[in-house]
């Protein structure tokens, strides 16, 4: 089954060709980062008419890349949510006209179920039951994943996501959006152990997280050395920075894995690409004797191929749309509205 795959929820337009959920015919991808930089951050109005001019040629070009015509294409899937909602709706409405023109079904789906089966691409022989740890730039959480469309959030940030914490940091360093990147490569080789930055303690469920206190700890740290005309190791405070993301998502992904009994670990999204983060958890993988599946860096960040792999199993699960499909900016893992 060929699934044509649109994914606009943000800064990346992308379109990609996936045949039965594992294999990549076509990833393209039109990237805004050049322009949302000039600003430090996403501008949706910029983010959803750019969107527009790219989305079209794009899917020309999936289909040329995929050495198919449009009558091969079996269905079209979409991310529906969550997202910049003016972005999403640009990916839906075409998606919605292709179906239709095509006569072909329209599969809406979940923006994060999308980065947890970006696994299946990098790990063909993976499959359900088991844990996933989603970290990106808006999302944060522990997913226990039942069954390709049955998913449960054990826990997930109470305030800003990792790669926020890593992009706002990395702001106030002088790096460009989205600096979490930049910020992993300058920590290379660094001393992580060269600034005390705080580990929150969140009361209520000991698998949730928060990263808002270490981020105003940085910046402050930064803001303070300024004032008083003192410098500061960068690279040390990235390493530090690091090391500190790394060490709260650590101990909350092992004490799901204790709690849910699973041997598998799989990690997703953008801040999934952190060098820290795949060392410390592919030595304790190794150390506890567990399965870990990282994504190849391509499938990190966000992309079409990881919506068509989604699309697939929603596909199977009998989840298809008709058109009076919506974006949302909200919803939940699980369809739920928020
Ligand atoms: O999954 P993604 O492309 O977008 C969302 O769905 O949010 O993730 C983007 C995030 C950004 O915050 C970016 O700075 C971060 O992933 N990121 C990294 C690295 N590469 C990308 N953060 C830390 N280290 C990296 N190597
Ligand atoms: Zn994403």
């Amino acid at each position: 089954m060929n699934i044509l795959a649109i994914e606009s929820s943000c800064d990346e337009t992308a379109v990609a060709v996936v045949r039965d959920g594992r294999t990549v015919l076509s990833d393209c991808i039109a990237s805004q980062v050049e322009i949302h930089k000039i600003y430090g951050g996403v501008v949706p109005e910029i983010a959803s008419r750019k969107h527009i001019e790219a989305i079209y040629p794009l899917a020309d070009q999936a289909l040329e890349q995929a050495g198919l015509t449009r009558s091969e294409i079996d269905a079209v899937a979409v991310t529906y949510a969550p997202g910049l909602i003016g972005a999403v709706l640009v990916g839906v409405n075409f998606a919605k006209a292709a179906a239709y023109a095509l006569g072909k079904p329209l599969i809406p789906v979940h923006h994060i179920r999308g980065h947890i089966a970006a696994n299946y691409l990098t790990h063909p022989e993976l499959e359900p039951p088991f844990l996933c740890l989603v970290v990106s730039g808006g999302h944060t959480m522990l997913v226990d994943v039942e069954d390709y469309t049955s998913m449960r959030i054990l826990g997930g940030t109470r305030d800003d996501a990792a790669g926020e914490c890593f992009d706002k940091i990395a702001r106030v360093l002088g790096m460009p959006y989205p600096g979490g990147a930049a910020l992993d490569c300058m920590s290379r080789g660094a001393d992580p152990n060269c600034y005390s930055l705080p580990r929150a303690k969140v009361d209520g469920n000991p698998l949730d997280l928060s990263f808002s206190g270490l981020k105003t700890a940085a910046i402050n740290l930064i803001h303070n050395a300024g004032q008083k005309g003192e410098s500061i190791d960068v690279p040390a405070l990235c390493a530090s920075v690091s090391a500190a993301v790394s060490n709260a998502l650590l101990s909350r992904t092992l004490l799901a894995l204790d709690q849910t009994g699973r041997r598998t670990l799989a990690v997703a999204g953008g801040v999934a690409a952190n060098s820290r983060i795949r060392e410390d958890l592919s030595r304790e993988a190794e150390r506890l004797g567990l399965r870990l599946c990282l994504p190849e860096l391509r499938y990190c960040g966000d992309n079409g191929a990881m919506i068509g792999a989604q699309g697939y199993y929603e596909f199977l699960a009998g989840h298809t749309a008709d058109l009076s499909l919506n974006a949302y900016a909200t919803k939940s893992l699980m369809g739920e509205r928020l």
